[in-house]
This record gives structure tokens, C-alpha cells and sequence, in this order.
């Protein structure tokens, strides 16, 4: 495993990290979150991956018990978790100061830490003063209850005006931002960010490299049943996988998927390196419902190599 600077911070995350949207809680046992907990430790993996939002908090309490089971020293992991979508009171959601407090308490307890390393705003909240934000941020950090603060899906815009809120009431600015980033989704990672990775030093774990799964290859012919698309509630994400725009996909993905043959490797680990290519990556946060799949994904980290200039430009010409 190599492992990066968490943008400009002294923070140093595994390039592989692991999340558990969809699967902890929910799409898998707890028996096997385990195994892929451990799998994911075991390769060197030091950085997992949460929120208040999965699976209604039964995610942070599947990690936390997994965590607290295991003997691994809590300097050689790390774990976040992130705010926002808290419940359906008014005051369970959003970034407000209240809610922002209470979901990191809430957090805490059922990841069972006593501090989060990276604590995410996990979308902007247009009815709260960025300010606000900030301050309960900044306020959480003094508190010894999270180490690093950061954003996720935000703007460039809203990340400079936090930066310049940080600046005005005396707090931390955020080092991370948590932003989809695959091989159909980019705009955010190589446009919108540009002058925020030049002048800040931001750092990413980025999010769904496989585009939750449909950039493995595996709905080429036909959508097989026990993939997270046939969870109930994911329906908004099944349509992403119907109609023409995703037809134009399958078409891209079926060349990807010869490209990757001839250079000896499967399509999910050619996507996966594709997105550690990139130098303003810091983390790739892999997503998995079985042991395998993750076994298979670890092996991006030495086909980076593989993936030249030119070998680039003909991936670029197959999206375009
Ligand atoms: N900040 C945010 O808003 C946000 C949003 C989404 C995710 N995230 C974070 O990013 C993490 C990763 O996202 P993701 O789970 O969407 O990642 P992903 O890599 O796009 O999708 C992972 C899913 O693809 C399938 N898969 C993975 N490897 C495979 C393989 N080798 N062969 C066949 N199928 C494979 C599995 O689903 P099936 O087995 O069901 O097919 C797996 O659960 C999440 O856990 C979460 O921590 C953050």
C-alpha cells in the first residue's frame, strides 16, 4: 500500500481507502463487513470511510463494534464520519451548530472513539450561516473531538467561502473535500477544484470509483440480481443504470473493458488506477459487498504503472 498527504495537512492516507454506503448495515451481514474490514486493514488500508446518514446510523454501529473488537492500534487507522442527514426533525439535519454538535456526539458513540479523524459536511447547507459552520467546526476541533474538518459534493465557491469565513471568526479552514470522482464523473476533480488544489493544497477522498458499479463491466449483458441496484430505496440510483444515456455508457464501458484485457488487467481495477493517476487524489474509497470484489480492487494500486500517457490519451478518446 503507498500512502498520501491528506492535501496540504501532515495527515498520510492509504491511496486505497474503504467506505461502507450501501453495504454496512443494510446490503451485507455483519459477519462479512468484518472480513472486509479486516481484508481492507490487512492490505495496509488506514482510512474507513462513514457518515451519519448510512443506513439511518446502523453503519457506524457495525464499524464500531467491528473497531472495537479488533487489537489494532488506534494509530494505525483512521475514521470519519460526516453531517448532514441526521433524521426528520428540522433540527436533525443541515449544518447548524446544534446538529453539527449532536451528529458528531452521535457519531462518536456509535463508532465508539473517542475522536473522529475526519469529520465531512456532508452537502452544503444553504439555511445555516457559513459562519456558523465554521465556528461549531472549528469549536469541535479545540474539543479534541475530531482532527480534521472538511466538505463533501461543495462548490469551489462554498469552499472559498469557508476558507474566508475561517479567516474572519478565528477557525480552521477545511483540508479535505469528499467529491465523486470516476471515469464518467470529473468535472468537480479536474475543472471546478483547479485554482482550490493551486492555492490551498485541498485534499480528497474521492468517492465511487466504479460509479457503484457499473464501470466493472458487469451490466454489459444484462443486469444480474444481487447487486445494490435491486436494494429497495436505491431506486433513484437503478435508474442511472436504464434508458439511452446509460446504453451511450455500456458502449464506452465494452471498449474500456478491451483496453484493460489487452493490458492485463480487469475493467474495475483499470477504472480504480485510473482515478489514483490523478496527483490531487488523495484517497480512492473503495466500495465493496463481498471479499472478492475487494481483493480484486487492491490490486489497482500496482496497475497505475501500466496505465502511460498514451494508454491515458486512449481512455480519454473513448469518453469524449
Ligand atoms: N460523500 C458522499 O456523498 C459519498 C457518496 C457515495 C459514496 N461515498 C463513499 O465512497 C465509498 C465508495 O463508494 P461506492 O460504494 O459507491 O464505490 P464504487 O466502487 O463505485 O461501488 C462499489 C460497489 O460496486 C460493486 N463492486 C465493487 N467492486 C467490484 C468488483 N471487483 N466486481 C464487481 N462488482 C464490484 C459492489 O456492489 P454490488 O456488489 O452491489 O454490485 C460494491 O459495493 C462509500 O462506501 C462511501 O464511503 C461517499
Amino acid at each position: 500500500m503507498k500512502y498520501r498527504r491528506l492535501g496540504n495537512s501532515g495527515l498520510k492516507v492509504s491511496e486505497l481507502s474503504f467506505g461502507s454506503w450501501v453495504t454496512f448495515g443494510n446490503q451485507i451481514d455483519d459477519k462479512t463487513a468484518d472480513r472486509l474490514m479486516t481484508t481492507a486493514y490487512d492490505a495496509g488500508i488506514n482510512f474507513f470511510d462513514n457518515a451519519e446518514a448510512y443506513a439511518g446510523g446502523r453503519s457506524e454501529e457495525v464499524m464500531g463494534r467491528i473497531l472495537a473488537s479488533k487489537q489494532w492500534p488506534r494509530e494505525t487507522w483512521c475514521v470519519s464520519s460526516k453531517v448532514f442527514w441526521g433524521g426528520d426533525q428540522p433540527n436533525q439535519t443541515g449544518l447548524s451548530r446544534k446538529h453539527v454538535f449532536e451528529a458528531c456526539h452521535a457519531a462518536l458513540r456509535r463508532l465508539q472513539v473517542e475522536y473522529l479523524d475526519l469529520y465531512f459536511c456532508h452537502r452544503p447547507d444553504p439555511d445555516t450561516p457559513i459562519e456558523e459552520t465554521v465556528a461549531a467546526m472549528s469549536d469541535l476541533i479545540r474539543q479534541g473531538k475530531i482532527l480534521y474538518w472538511g466538505t463533501s459534493e461543495w462548490s469551489a465557491a462554498e469552499i472559498m467561502a469557508a476558507h474566508a469565513a475561517a479567516e474572519r471568526v478565528g477557525g480552521y479552514r477545511p483540508t479535505m473535500e469528499q467529491p465523486q470522482y470516476n471515469l464518467f464523473e470529473r468535472h468537480k476533480m479536474e475543472e471546478d477544484y483547479s485554482r482550490i488544489f493551486a492555492d490551498y493544497g485541498l485534499g480528497t477522498t474521492v468517492w465511487s470509483p466504479l460509479a457503484s458499479g457499473k464501470l466493472t463491466g458487469k451490466y454489459l449483458s444484462g443486469t444480474p440480481e444481487d447487486t445494490r441496484i435491486s436494494l429497495e430505496g436505491l431506486e433513484w440510483l437503478k435508474a442511472r443504470f436504464e434508458g439511452q444515456d446509460f446504453e451511450k455508457e455500456l458502449t464506452k464501458i465494452r471498449r474500456l473493458s478491451g483496453l484493460a484485457n489487452d493490458l492485463g488487467m480487469t475493467m474495475p481495477r483499470l477504472a480504480i488506477a485510473w482515478c489514483l493517476k490523478n496527483p490531487n487524489v488523495s484517497t480512492v474509497i473503495l466500495g465493496a459487498s463481498k471479499v472478492s470484489q475487494l481483493e480484486e480492487n487492491l490490486l489497482a494500486s500496482d496497475d497505475t504503472e501500466k496505465l502511460s500517457c498514451e494508454v491515458l490519451e486512449t481512455i480519454d478518446s473513448i469518453l469524449a
